[in-house]
């Protein structure tokens, strides 16, 4: 294929292929992706008797199942008369365990006991999900070490975990019900969630008047609602647009004119609208309200705005001049926050609703920092801060303010680094492969669905457990 490296050519080779596998590369699992679950049972396990897991189950219409505990009464004897752990005979699809009420080290032993068989007895692309209590809502030491620590199991299960199965964590917060908790146990049990892995994703309850109304489709989530996406030209902000109108949004896509024919193409495609609009030009905040009330009506207002276009100029700060700072800041942090103070302005028809969705793009870059993007990590982290200081400012209006923060995705951005580095990049995450940009996509339509107002100044990584800033 044009423009792949020397080295690219070789490894797409059968002989190439061949050595790579010898070298301990070997093919990494395909993931399960889309509105799938996984095939085999859910396995619900209880620590002290919480009920949370159980009744959000309840309310996706799925049962749970007992899952096997590594106790006495349920081990085996081998030949040698070793004790072993029970083996599931039939592979669970997801193992969710309601680690709700734990408090005591004591309590932690069954968790354990119950991960243990199902470590080797997932099905590919299988789930394991703990929901627990948020630390803040526990009281005294050892509460709210074991809170903690069950953080640091969950991780390491996903580091364990084999055949694109994934570990997550989800914490409650005070008061958290089954309608709270139901839209993300059902995105991390299914085929949305595929690069999601080792993460921790804090629920706590909605906002007075941010639940979803009668008309609410949960297999389509955004019937009904404009939403408008930035960078939606090509990559990740290609693929928001598609997965959003798959979910039902009729998609606004903005991007620079120069980008103007692949534009008209993905809003063709996504039955929606192009706007080319430099996102950086001080009235662009007031150019999409405009557009919405231009397409849409006098009356419509925005349901969600994702702010997904970027760039990168990459250099060592030694060499980092000032244009080259000024405009990563200006695209990637500076204009959401123009553009967010007009939307949020109940006075400009074309605005946000309430209730209503933010979600801006950070990146793993902006958690623990890169090599040569001290402009990009420094506008990527600024995103986090952002959408953490928006929620708070939000705090009395039923609109949340979220980022997500890819890894290592597939797309022209990343095309763009050498090859040895993009396969290092590539491999250094449980999963062994970078992500794709639905991936990204399928988790800001999860944190924009009218059920998701739980989330909220949160940032979820999308990076198959990258081990940068684990
Ligand atoms: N690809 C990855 O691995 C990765 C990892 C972490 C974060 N991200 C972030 O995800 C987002 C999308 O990344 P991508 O890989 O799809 O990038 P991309 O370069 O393929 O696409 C970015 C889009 O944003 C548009 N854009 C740039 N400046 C703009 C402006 N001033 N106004 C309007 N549109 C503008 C571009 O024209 C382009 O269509 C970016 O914010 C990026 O930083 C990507």
């Amino acid at each position: 294929m044009a423009g792949r490296s020397f080295l690219e050519r070789i490894y797409a080779t059968s002989v190439g292929h061949g050595l790579a596998r010898r070298a301990g590369l070997a093919d990494p699992p395909v993931l399960l992706r889309g509105r799938v679950r996984p095939a085999g049972p859910i396995g619900l396990g209880t620590v002290t008797g919480g009920v949370l897991a159980e009744r959000t189950l309840d309310v996706l219409g799925l049962v749970g199942t007992g899952p096997l505990r590594d106790e006495p009464d349920q081990q085996t004897r081998d030949a040698d008369g070793r004790v072993r752990p029970p083996a599931y005979h039939a592979r669970l699809g997801a193992l969710v365990i309601d680690a709700t009420g734990v408090r005591t080290i004591a309590d932690l032993e069954p968790v354990r006991a119950t991960l243990r068989p199902a470590m080797r007895g997932m099905e590919k692309s299988g789930r394991v999900i703990v929901v627990a209590d948020d630390a803040s809502a526990v009281e005294g030491l050892e509460a709210r070490a074991v809170a903690q620590a069950l953080d640091g199991i969950v991780r390491t299960v996903g580091k364990e975990l084999r055949g694109g199965s994934t570990a997550n964590l989800v914490t409650c917060g005070a008061g958290v019900g089954p309608e709270d908790l139901a839209s993300t146990l059902s995105f991390l049990l299914d085929g949305r969630s595929a690069f999601v892995d080792g993460q921790v994703i804090r629920v706590r309850p909605r906002k007075a008047g941010d639940s979803p109304d009668d008309a609410y489709d949960p297999a389509r989530p955004l019937s009904g609602r404009v939403v408008a996406v930035t960078g939606a030209a090509r990559g990740i902000g290609a693929a928001i647009a598609h997965t959003m109108s798959r979910d039902g949004a009729t998609v606004i896509c903005v991007d620079v004119p120069q980008a103007g024919e692949s534009l008209a193409r993905v809003a063709n495609t996504v039955g929606g609208s192009a706007l080319q609009l430099d996102i950086t030009v001080p009235d662009a905040g007031r150019r999409i309200a405009a557009h919405v009330v231009g397409r849409h009506g006098i009356d419509t207002r925005l349901w969600a705005i994702v702010h997904n276009a970027g760039i990168t100029r990459d250099r060592l700060l030694a060499n980092l001049d000032e244009s080259r700072w000024s405009q990563v800041l200006r695209v990637n942090l500076a204009a959401q926050i123009a553009i967010n103070a007009v939307l949020l302005d109940p006075a400009i028809p074309g605005g946000l609703a309430e209730p209503g969705r933010i979600v801006g793009i950070a990146s793993t870059s902006g958690v623990a920092g890169n090599r040569g993007q001290a402009n990009y990590a420094a506008s990527k982290a600024g995103v986090m801060g952002l959408v953490r200081a928006m929620s708070e400012q939000l705090r009395d209006r039923p609109v949340t303010a979220n980022a997500v923060a890819p890894g290592f995705i597939e797309t022209d951005m990343t095309a763009a680094i050498p090859f040895v580095q993009r396969e290092v990049f590539r491999r250094s995450n449980s999963l062994s492969q970078g992500g794709r940009p639905v991936d990204v996509a399928e988790t800001i339509a999860w944190l924009c669905d009218p059920a998701s107002g739980g989330i909220d100044g949160q940032v979820v990584r999308v990076c198959g457990q990258n081990l940068v800033g684990a």
